[in-house]
């Protein structure tokens, strides 16, 4: 039996949801086109998220370049741990993820958590097999792959840049002017919703693993010390959690709580994490996610990214298997801390003190004219970065030489010619780095779990159909409006009323090819909430009035054209 998946990508592709791209060159792995539908669904999507993390949580959004220079992600850590394992096939040379072949071929649960070295060991100890031709692979060499898309920057090579890979990093490097917007107060959220590039090693699941995928993520910045989520809000929306305790444990299970119970349980570490989720669950459920098959997970602790110190993935259950659909991270200082050391700008925030305070501080030598030509004559860099150093580790001053970092290259100066010293001052306040939390959505996957989740086959008068049980606000098309049958008189009411539609700002799309009951079935594949249909009853008449037939029930009821717009405008938002 073919599969909902199976049959989700043939409907797909057929209504104009999404298709692979670039077919006519034989399609290419792991990039998809959106089709009409699948573009207004997205779109929907994005709209619903943008209103809720964006606008109700009063944070601004942004929309940064894809394309980053190599210094960013040098600083960012991806350049060095972006990293996937890659097995390559010594039979067909086809390359897999080590971590997908131990997931096809054996049936290891938490195969995309395994901490690194144990694939390799796991390869070895389940003799797997590849995934394209059967060859065995026990044996062969694991290897890291980087996952970011290199390309240039200008003609040359002298400049290279990397297609993003995540759209946070647009938000990192813009902190030093998105703070001033913020008047220098934490806490405040930038978001931004856009393209990431992954060049995947194994793209596959349609569009839930891509090589281009959009993402909407939410950087919130917040002071450790003083600043608490308005949790108040959320403590009473229900969840379905799997702690790491309870995926390590023999016996785990779920955890069925609430997000208030989950903090003074401690099953959520982080406040602001419980309550980004707390504002998450109920969102993904107004957007179509079917709540029985959706839950919470936490990461293991092998499987975290290189910069989250905890991370809770929001799960979709699709044909029996879970797949992540966002992750809510905290990022700690890690990306601030790497941009301020590795930049000439600053990536913190100052804290004015209630009342000014005498403080310890470590200082340098201001003038450090007698500098040779190996730090390009820029005494007032080393300065600057001597300093930087000194306010955050003075310990690096504890030996004889003193390491800093400039435009890339590491540097020795001997203490005492730093004039490091520590002295008394009166200070109005200090500067911190603001932490990081971060809710990231990937919206294809969000899109293809709405779709899968609304996929739905009943029997209408004896004849099997096939209906997207989409929420109205969601749903790409909201009306179709067909004339009964070919005739002029039929038609032109039938466009009149399109267009009165269309004007109260309802997507709308007219119909007039083939019998009556194909169209219905047409619209139902797409998801179309309502279908008008214009009769002689409607051009004759004294009352004119048409058929409004609802998608899921398919039961049809006579209405008044004059009350057409505010009836069904008022049917989309519920
Ligand atoms: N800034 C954090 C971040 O990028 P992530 O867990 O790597 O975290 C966030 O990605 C979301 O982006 C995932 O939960 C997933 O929905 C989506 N995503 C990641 N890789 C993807 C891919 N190859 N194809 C489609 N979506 C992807």
């Amino acid at each position: 039996d073919e599969s909902t998946s199976e049959k989700l990508v043939e409907l797909a592709k057929r209504r104009g949801y999404f298709f692979q791209s670039s077919g006519a060159y034989g399609g290419v792995g792991g990039f998809y086109t959106f089709g009409p539908q699948g573009a207004a669904l997205k779109g929907n999507v994005e709209d619903a998220w943008r209103d809720r993390f964006a606008v109700a949580e009063g944070n601004m959004e942004i929309d940064a370049p894809t394309i980053m220079p190599e210094p960013v992600f040098e600083a960012s850590g991806h350049l060095d741990g972006f990293d996937d394992m890659l097995v390559e096939c010594p039979e067909c040379g086809e390359s897999h993820r080590a971590d997908h072949v131990v997931e096809d071929n054996t049936e290891y649960e938490d195969a995309e958590s395994l901490p690194i070295p144990e694939v390799e060991d796991v390869i070895a100890e389940y003799e797997l097999v590849c995934p394209s031709c059967d060859a065995g692979l026990a044996g062969q060499a694991v290897e890291a792959f980087n996952l970011m898309f290199a390309t240039n920057i200008g003609p040359g090579d002298s400049d290279p840049g990397y297609l993003r890979p995540e759209t946070a990093q647009g938000i990192f490097v813009e902190f030093p002017r998105l703070k001033e917007y913020a008047r220098n107060q934490l806490p405040f959220g930038v978001t931004q919703i856009g393209r990431a590039y992954r060049n995947e090693i194994s793209p596959r699941r349609s569009i839930i693993r891509t090589r281009e995928f959009t993402q909407a993520e939410l950087e919130y910045f917040v002071d450790p010390e003083e600043d608490e989520p308005p949790l108040e809000r959320v403590e009473d929306v229900e969840v379905t959690l799997y702690p790491a305790s309870e995926q390590n444990a023999e016996d785990g299970d779920e955890v069925r709580t609430t997000i208030g119970d989950a903090v003074d349980d401690g099953v959520i570490g982080s406040p602001w994490v419980a309550y980004f989720l707390g504002v998450a669950k109920p969102w993904y459920d107004a957007v179509g996610v079917d709540m029985d098959r959706f839950r919470f997970r936490q990461h293991l602790s092998g499987e975290r990214a290189h910069y989250a110190a905890d991370c809770w993935d929001a799960e979709s259950e699709i044909d029996g298997n879970w797949i992540e659909m966002a992750g809510f991270a905290y990022r700690s200082d890690y990306d601030l801390s790497k941009h301020e050391e590795h930049s000439d700008d600053r990536f913190t925030i100052f804290k004015q003190y209630d009342e000014p305070q005498t403080v310890e501080r470590a200082v340098v030598d201001p003038d450090m004219s007698y500098l040779g030509p190996e730090f390009g004559g820029d005494a007032q860099a080393v300065v600057q970065k001597l300093e930087e150093l000194a306010s955050r580790d003075r310990a690096a001053f504890d030996g004889e030489t003193v390491e800093i970092v400039l435009e890339g290259e590491s540097h020795e100066l001997p203490v005492e010619k730093t004039g490091f010293a520590v002295e008394e001052q009166t200070e109005a306040g200090e500067h911190i780095t603001p932490h990081v939390v971060e809710p990231s959505f990937g919206v294809d996957r969000l899109v293809y779990t709405v779709l899968h989740h609304a996929y739905s086959e009943d029997e209408v008068a004896g004849e099997e159909r096939t209906y997207l049980d989409l929420d109205p606000e969601v749903a790409p098309t909201f009306v179709g409006v067909f004339p009964l049958q070919s005739d002029d008189e039929l038609e032109a009411e039938a466009r009149d009323i399109a267009a009165a539609l269309r004007a109260e700002g309802l997507a709308v799309t007219y119909d007039d090819s083939g019998n009556i009951g194909r169209r219905y079935r047409r619209q139902d594949e797409v998801g179309t909430p309502f279908c008008v249909t214009v009769d002689y009853e409607t051009v004759e008449a004294d009352e004119r009035s048409v058929t409004v037939r609802e998608r899921d029930s398919t039961d049809q009821k006579r209405l008044p054209i004059d009350d057409l717009p505010e009836t069904l405008s008022a049917l989309r938002t519920g």
